[in-house]
């Protein structure tokens, strides 16, 4: 495939892409791929500043145990001061789209505006060398972000500058990644809008907790779905789809009365009955007219997502658009509840991540509990409310369930 055909092929493969994480990360695997470049970042523009969003860093991870890079999010101000900034507001100011081909960072002329920040050098032990920056910019010529890809190398692995016949390739490049993020940011923007309204009703369900949960289900799924010999393919391909699941798993919750849902103590029995109500009230919602693989997901975590592996759970074989139990699981007048495998993966998944969230977290009933008594939980649990299995995956991905618990604090 010659690089043209390379291109066209990547905008149809980031367009089926929904999910923004995932999305990120494609778009750098496959730039780093294209130029051969150790390691790369992207920035987007949140209001006036650049949020480091995304990072890869092939030595680095190659360095670590997990392979999986834990980093931290912060932002840069859109200024001439950082090369992202430079090339950023090149674009804002004079709709310049600038390509900035850096052979060395560490000898950078003195009379340019920006200097490389070697803070994150200084921590990593990485040393930056070369670098290829440019702006994404959308359809409506709007600034997107920046993408910056760090260290080309030969074929021997020699760190080298980038080749100037390559600034004409990272230009489309950039236009497709662009045109496929915005559509992942309308997505995610949709979703968080529902969840928003679902916030207005529940003071516990910020976008952090939503996030969180979201993010821990695709670790511990990821983990699990390699443990079952899952190909590589299909997880990448259910990984956004449960992401975006897990964060509506609680929607439901705008069926309930404020009462309740804000209640700063314990509730009463009746009062959980009614609780219970927010699985199929929320699997309701997507299954009114589901339209894609992802309101059929979000149907089946919402409805699943407080069964338990041993069966005691909630709220078992119901229709969801009556809350009745389905004919032939009527027992003792409700709806037998669903056990081990009768549960679908992704429930008991995001059953796992909603209650560590829930136990690492403050809740209008409860103070957060250490980090110490939520694993001896989970372990205590295993077999009993969570699926075994879920449990080990869990464990096996455990630090970087921490670092997105660092990474979406309250
Ligand atoms: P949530 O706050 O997101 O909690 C999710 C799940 O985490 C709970 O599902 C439960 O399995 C687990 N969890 C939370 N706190 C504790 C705890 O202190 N100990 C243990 N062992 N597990 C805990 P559950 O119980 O089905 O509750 C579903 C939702 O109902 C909760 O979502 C919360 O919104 C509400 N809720 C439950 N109990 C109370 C309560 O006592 N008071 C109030 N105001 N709301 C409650
Ligand atoms: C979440 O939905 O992400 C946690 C908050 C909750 O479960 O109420
Ligand atoms: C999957 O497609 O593997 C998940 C569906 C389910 O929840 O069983
Ligand atoms: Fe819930
Ligand atoms: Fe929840």
């Amino acid at each position: 495939m010659d690089r043209f055909q390379y291109i066209i092929k990547l905008i149809d493969d980031l367009n089926e892409i929904q999910d923004l994480d995932l999305l990120l990360e494609k778009i750098l695997e496959k730039a780093r791929l294209f130029f051969n470049a150790d390691a790369g970042s992207i920035y987007l523009k949140e209001g006036e500043r650049l949020k480091f969003s995304y990072t890869q860093n092939e030595t680095l991870q190659k360095r670590q145990k997990s392979g999986k890079l834990i980093y931290s999010v912060f932002s840069i101000p859109i200024d001439e001061n950082s090369i992202a900034g430079y090339v950023a507001k090149r674009y804002l100011k004079y709709n310049e789209k600038t390509v900035l081909n850096i052979p060395d960072v560490y000898s950078l002329p003195e009379d340019l505006p920006y200097r490389f920040d070697r803070s994150f050098d200084e921590k990593s032990g990485y040393r930056t060398k070369s670098m290829l920056v440019v702006p994404l910019i959308n359809n409506r010529d709007e600034l997107i972000g920046v993408l910056q890809l760090i260290n080309a190398r030969d074929e021997t692995g020699k760190v080298i500058p980038f080749s100037s016949s390559d600034e004409p390739y990272i230009l489309n490049f950039a236009k497709a990644a662009a045109i496929a993020l915005e559509k992942a940011q309308l997505t995610r923007s949709l979703i968080l809008r529902m969840i928003n309204m679902a916030a207005l009703r529940d003071p516990e369900e910020t976008a952090e907790h939503v996030n969180r949960v979201g993010a821990y289900s695709v670790e511990i799924f990821e983990e699990w779905a390699r443990m079952k010999g899952y190909s590589e393919d299909e997880i990448e391909k259910k990984k956004s789809i449960l992401r975006m699941a897990a964060m509506v798993h609680d929607v439901g919750k705008v069926g309930i009365s404020d009462t309740i849902l804000k209640k700063p103590g314990k509730l009463t029995a009746e009062e959980f009955e009614i609780m219970k109500a927010h699985t199929y009230l929320g699997a309701r919602l997507f299954l009114q007219d589901p339209k894609s693989e992802f309101d059929i997901a979000a149907a089946e975590v919402a409805l699943n997502h407080h069964e338990r592996w041993d069966g005691k759970g909630y709220p078992g074989h119901v229709d969801p658009f009556t809350g009745k139990p389905l004919p032939g699981y009527e027992e003792k007048g409700r709806a037998r509840p669903k056990k081990g495998e009768e549960i679908p993966v992704f429930g008991r998944i995001v059953a796992l991540a909603d209650v560590y969230d829930a136990l690492s977290s403050k809740r209008c009933y409860k103070e957060p509990w250490p980090e110490e008594k939520v694993l001896k939980e989970i372990e205590k649990n295993a077999g009993r409310q969570f699926d075994p299995s879920v449990v080990e995956a869990f464990f096996s991905c455990l630090d970087a369930i921490r670092a997105i618990k660092e990474r979406y604090k309250n």
